[in-house]
């Protein structure tokens, strides 16, 4: 166990104060990058108390399991057009920065008023190209976690805490 269930819920409360106060009397759109940030998504947008949209996009990166090698493509694309809109994207964990990296790139064509970013958790150690998160729930060290929407190999995300995958686990996949 990494972070708990009551310390996740505290977090996410108090991102949701802030982006609702960072983005009182805006036209807030949540993108969330499926299918990760499915929970945290969920959870946030019951602490924001704005009016907002929330739409989805799904990237997949190719490489191994636990380790992105850089290629992402968009399995699945925005319902809605977000120009002029102020987009906030909603990722479960900043990592190599990669596929944040594609995103807000494909994200940005689409001409949004503003594009920010609130990742749950950030693994800086890990970076590899230069994005910082504009909100972040977590710094955490450089692990493979699972949980709160969070897979490996698509198991574990209904797990309701954020935990550590022991790597005999990650080795049987
Ligand atoms: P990046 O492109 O390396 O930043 O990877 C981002 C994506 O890789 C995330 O959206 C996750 O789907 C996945 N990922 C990175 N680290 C982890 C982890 O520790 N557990 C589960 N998925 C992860
Ligand atoms: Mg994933």
């Amino acid at each position: 166990m990494l972070i708990d269930e009551g310390t996740i819920a505290r977090r996410v409360a108090e991102l949701g104060e802030r982006i609702t106060e960072d983005y009182r009397g805006r036209d807030l759109v949540l993108v969330a990058i499926l299918k990760g940030s499915l929970t945290f998504t969920a959870d946030l947008m019951r602490r924001i108390a704005l009016p907002l949209s929330v739409d989805f996009l799904e990237a997949c990166s190719y490489g191994s399991s636990t380790d992105s090698s850089g290629a992402v493509r968009v399995l699945k694309d925005l319902a809605n057009p977000i120009e002029g809109r102020d987009v906030l994207i909603v990722e479960d964990v900043l990592d190599s920065g990669l596929t944040l990296n594609k995103v807000t790139e494909h994200l940005r064509a689409k001409s949004p008023a503003s594009l920010r970013l609130v990742t749950l958790l950030d693994k800086p150690a890990r970076r590899r190209v230069a994005i910082t998160p504009d909100y972040r729930g977590f710094e955490i060290p450089n692990e493979f976690v699972v949980g709160y929407g969070l897979d490996h190999a698509e198991r574990h995300r209904n797990l309701p805490f954020i935990g550590v995958l022991r790597p005999e686990a990650a080795n049987r996949g």
